[in-house]
């Protein structure tokens, strides 16, 4: 199978000067100085991660957040002021109001408050994210993530010259993470005239296994695998369990004395084709001059009609005008597929009429394989790929789940949660109760029953189950909680797909009638105030997935009702 690269190869422009804003020496110490006298912002994990391409240089040539003439230019034409092609902003939005009035240098921290940089405030401008929505990324529609992003920026932007104290640090797989200068070097070592860059976000599988090794082989060079370990699109798998990915293909799969491994700290935009000319040129400057782009590069999924926001091949099409400019060569491919009969992939326009041919999709992924407890097959992905995403993807039965009881005070949720108990642990869950009034002597111990306390114990109760639920624990939960808005808030950080409204739906005349507590007496007598079902409202859940007759069903019945429930979800074997 052919992949078709034009033949001259590309040499880096800008001389392959490389910007760098890491000060040392003499010069550090006195900014250190300096720097301790300065007010601070702190900035967002995109702007650390730009900076950080910024200071070393992974943008050359450009060299700090854009000022207002650069980025207005660079939205309109893909060009910096000076000319030089640039398809993307790289600003710092900050909140107006924290710039102190008359700022002239400013320090630059991480969310762990590190610091970062110095940065002399040259320009602040406003900025409207409509404008550069449409602009750069054809849409305003806010299924684009960088859209549902930018509209919580700051309202101004600003810049000026950077002087880097200290790099952001990291305590994981710091032995693939390298400056541009750094991949330069190991790849001049390798020896190869020619290099080809991977970009990916995701996993390895064989078809992207398939993609890199054709493409070295093409150039007849070395093989750069550079995946983002930055801000990519929500959703996406994780990069710890990537990186124990590309770590073991590295190892098993690919030759080291043509192929690099090596992280890239960006913060993708999924902005698809102009994305692909920015990695074009964050990959010349690491030292590559092939790039590979394949279908849907830096695609961001469908806008709200179902329509995709950027053709499959836009991104081929984009960077294929400015390859002699970015000094990068484009290694194209046409959508790969497997094709069983042969055992081998191929690019689709290139399938033999009538052939079969197999895919499995990123869902299939997800819901066929892994929530079952299936290993991948191995011609989708390596052995060691699957049982790494096996690993961090346990089967169905084996996750987390929250039983989240609501109802009127004795309408039987503390019972109903005892008869459950017993019935779970013997089906091999580990359980948590979190019962409304045990919690209120330690986990909110001091708080009343006024609807502001009343919400503050449901999210103590919700966090400590989101918490649970996450590290694959079975948690009940068994308060009143009476607040629709605020069990939909503990729905949000528990996850709808592990929270389970179970509504135990008993009238309040049995509830008062069995008054097991005394408290409706004493609630009716006026002694207590703000009472649920008497003199402040139990909002009934709408929708729950569960619900239950304590009239006329027992508690063990009821109990019984849950357990069904939870096999048809698959959360029991
Ligand atoms: S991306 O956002 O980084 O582009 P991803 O990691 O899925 O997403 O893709 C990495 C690169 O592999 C992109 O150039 C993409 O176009 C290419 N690619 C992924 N899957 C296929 C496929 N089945 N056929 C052709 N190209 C593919």
């Amino acid at each position: 199978m052919a992949v078709e690269v034009k033949k001259e190869t590309l040499i880096a422009p800008y001389g392959g000067k490389l910007v760098n804003l890491v000060v040392e020496g003499a010069e550090r110490e006195a900014l250190l100085k300096e720097a301790s006298k300065l007010p601070y912002i702190q900035i967002s994990e995109r702007a650390l991660n730009d900076l950080e391409l910024l200071a070393t240089g992974g943008f050359s040539p450009l060299d700090r957040f854009m000022g207002e003439a650069d980025y207005h230019r660079v939205m309109d034409e893909m060009r910096l002021v000076d000319g030089t092609l640039f398809p993307l902003p790289i600003t710092l939005p900050v909140d107006r109001d924290d710039l102190p009035a008359g700022v002239e240098k400013i320090v630059l921290r991480d969310a762990r408050n590190n610091l970062i940089a110095v940065m002399k405030v040259e320009e602040a401008y406003t900025w409207d994210w409509k404008e550069e929505a449409s602009k750069v990324l054809g849409s305003t529609d806010s299924r684009h993530p960088l859209v549902a992003e930018m509209v919580r920026w700051g309202d101004t932007y600003i810049s000026g010259e950077l002087k880097v104290l200290n790099l952001p640090h990291y305590n994981d797989f710091n032995e693939l993470r390298r400056t541009p200068a750094e991949v330069r070097t190991l790849l001049e070592e390798l020896g190869h005239a020619n290099v080809v860059a991977f970009q990916t976000r995701n996993p390895i599988h064989r078809v992207h296994e398939e993609l890199t090794k054709l493409a070295a082989k093409e150039i007849g060079g070395a093989l750069l695998i550079h995946p983002v370990v930055g801000l990519t699109k929500p959703g996406d798998v994780d990069h710890y369990t990537r990186c124990r990915v590309y770590k073991a293909l590295y190892e098993h799969y690919y030759d080291h004395s043509s192929t690099v491994l090596s992280l890239l700290p960006l913060a993708m935009r999924m902005a698809g084709p102009r994305e692909a000319v920015l990695h074009a040129i964050i990959r010349r400057n690491y030292g590559a001059n092939h790039f590979i782009v394949g279908r849907d590069h830096a695609g961001p999924g469908v806008d709200g009609a179902g329509k995709p926001f950027y053709g499959p091949y836009d991104a081929q099409e984009l960077l294929s005008k400015y390859e002699e400019e970015v000094g990068v060569r484009m290694v194209p491919f046409k959508m790969m597929v497997y094709l069983p009969d042969e055992d081998r992939y191929e690019q689709s326009d290139k399938v033999p009429a009538g052939a079969r041919v197999a895919e499995i999709s990123g869902t299939e992924v997800r819901e066929d394989y892994l929530a079952k407890g299936l290993l991948l097959p191995e011609w989708f992905t390596r052995k060691e790929t699957a049982e790494i995403l096996m690993e961090v993807n346990p089967p169905q039965h084996r996750r987390g789940f929250c039983l989240w009881f609501t109802g009127l005070s004795g309408s039987g949720k503390s019972t109903i949660a005892e008869a459950l108990t017993p019935m779970l642990l013997a089906r091999g869950r580990q359980l948590t109760v979190l019962d409304g009034d045990v919690v209120r002597t330690h986990l909110s111990k001091g708080l009343g029953f006024s609807k502001e306390d009343r919400d503050t114990n449901i999210l103590r109760i919700g966090f400590v189950a989101s918490e649970i639920a996450r590290h694959n624990g079975t948690v009940i939960c068994a308060a009143i909680s009476p607040y629709s808005q605020t069990r939909n808030e503990v729905k949000k950080i528990i996850g709808h797909e592990r929270f389970i409204e179970v509504y135990v739906d008993t009238p309040l005349e049995v509830c008062e009638q069995r008054d097991i507590k005394g408290l409706y007496a004493k609630a009716r007598a006026g002694e207590i105030k703000g009472f649920t079902g008497i003199d402040d409202p139990y909002e009934a859940p709408r929708d729950p997935e569960i619900r239950l007759d304590t009239v006329d069903n027992s508690a063990e019945e009821c109990a019984a009702q849950i357990i069904s429930y939870l096999e048809s979800r698959g959360f029991l074997q």
